[in-house]
């Protein structure tokens, strides 16, 4: 005989049985980027639904404070009707159109217009639009290696980066990245790839309590590497104004100065990737600004369009425009591009989200809530014998853990995993990364929600015993 259920149950059993199909799927049929394949029927992903404002919602009904921001991206929050009705309008207009050379569309013309007026200061001249960060990394080194060829210096091929950068999963971008973890099941990665030192305060060779000293250090690598390697065939120098997924690490404020002198005195371009830093995340508009440097290329993507839809952009200055201005044969003809280089629907996203970012000043909301959230993390490393490092600058913050503040020592997974879980527990998803924790929520976040997540981390580092 059937057990007989009330309807209430019989629809609790139907949504039990939807989310363990889901479960299923996820782990058997999706392979998910930065995981291994096995680890979704041991660890099944939480499932989001929902997303208001700083909170997201999972498929079980439980609410969270996104101190992850999606991926460093979602800068205006979810659920903006202003990005919302630019898309629709979009849509009804024109879905699609190609920008290759003889076609193009108003929103990808405005949003050029838009982007060279926010970075004037960096003399920034041209646009040349794709769909993600890797793709905005890969345009600029191979746009950066054509500028050589176009002055006749073709050996001017290598690209210098740091050990700790982070430029994206494409052949030439996870080239230039520092963490060999994301190249080893890839290599052979792209020849002419360099990597020197990171001006890293908590874990560096050079000094202990000096970060002018070490940013000083790190820039003569710089030289020394451009020198070994012979300044004429060195294309570029590439670095985040601050490292994101290396584990937020700020560079002393010297070390860019003097890269930026570096690389003039040899002639090699600097390429800031402002895929994570890029409008506002470190408290001014740019990253780079913040550090006084102007950049002779930037690459753009997450922020600029709020997550809402992919675009990536990279932003060359007046010196390599007028290199291809100057030049009229074939090898200034610019052989790359990708069909959704400029895409409408992602150009009008990206209209709409900037203006959010300039009238709400999400840069000055960054460096406010920033320093809140800072003072606040900052305590914990005299709390918790586990809290390493807290650094970071605007929203974008790691707390890196050890089990042995002396020595340095990694904490090991399952601590990690632990404090994740418990952070989840109350209210809060923050971003695991090796033994650090990073918080990069929407620039859009408040006091109270700066709360929510500071307190979720406090309890779990409270109850979870190293
Ligand atoms: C600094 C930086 N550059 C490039 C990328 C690659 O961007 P995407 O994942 O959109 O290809 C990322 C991604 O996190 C990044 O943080």
């Amino acid at each position: 005989m059937p057990i007989s259920i009330n309807p209430s149950e019989e629809r609790e059993q139907q949504i039990n049985l939807h989310h363990v199909q889901m479960n299923k799927w996820n782990a058997k049929e999706q392979w998910h980027p930065m995981g291994h394949p096995n680890d979704s029927l041991k660890n099944p992903p939480l499932i989001i639904t929902k997303g208001k404002g700083v909170h997201i919602e999972d498929i079980d009904g439980n609410s969270y404070v996104d101190g992850v921001g999606g991926l460093w991206n979602i800068n205006c929050g979810y659920g903006r009707a202003e990005i919302k009705e630019a898309i629709i309008k979009q849509m009804d207009e024109l879905v699609y159109y190609s920008t290759f050379r003889g076609t193009s569309h108003p929103r990808s013309i405005e949003l050029s217009h838009k982007l060279l007026e926010m970075t004037k200061v960096e003399n920034m001249r041209r646009v040349f639009y794709s769909s993600g960060g890797s793709d905005a990394m890969e345009t600029a080194m191979k746009l950066a290696r054509q500028y050589w060829k176009i002055l006749g210096q073709k050996d001017r091929y290598k690209f210098i980066s740091l050990k700790d950068g982070y430029h994206g999963t494409h052949f030439g971008s996870s080239s230039v990245t520092g963490n060999a973890r994301f190249r080893r099941a890839y290599e052979p990665a792209l020849q002419g790839c360099y990597h020197i030192d990171s001006p890293w305060m908590y874990r560096n060779p050079f000094t202990e309590d000096d970060p002018i000293l070490l940013g000083q250090k790190c820039a003569e690598q710089l030289e020394r590497m451009i020198v070994h390697l012979g300044a004429d065939t060195v294309a570029a120098f590439i670095a985040e104004p601050v490292l994101g997924a290396g584990g937020v690490i700020v560079p002393p404020e010297n070390f860019y100065p003097l890269c930026r002198e570096i690389c003039d005195k040899h002639g090699v371009l600097f390429i800031a990737d402002e895929v994570i830093c890029g409008f506002g995340r470190t408290g001014e508009m740019f990253g780079s600004r913040g550090t006084g440097v102007k950049p002779d290329i930037m690459t753009l993507a997450k922020g600029i369009t709020s997550g809402y839809i992919p675009l990536g952009a990279t932003l060359f200055n007046d010196r390599i425009d007028d290199a291809f201005a100057n030049n009229n044969d074939s090898i200034g003809s610019i052989a790359h591009g990708y069909t959704y280089s400029g895409h409408p629907l992602a150009c009008a996203a990206a209209l709409a989200s900037l203006d959010i970012v300039e009238k709400e000043d999400l840069p000055g909301n960054a460096s406010i809530q920033g320093d809140y959230m800072m003072s606040r993390l900052k305590t914990f490393e005299d709390k918790f014998a586990s809290v390493g490092n807290v650094r970071g600058k605007g929203l974008m913050v790691a707390i890196e853990m050890v089990s042995d503040k002396k020595t340095k020592k990694k904490v090991g997974k399952p601590y990690v995993a632990s404090i994740y879980k418990k952070t989840l527990e109350r209210g809060a998803i923050v971003r695991t990364s090796g033994n650090n924790l990073i918080i990069s929520p929407p620039l859009v976040i408040q006091k109270e929600d700066v709360d929510v997540i500071v307190n979720a981390l406090e309890r779990a580092f409270e109850e979870v015993i190293l």
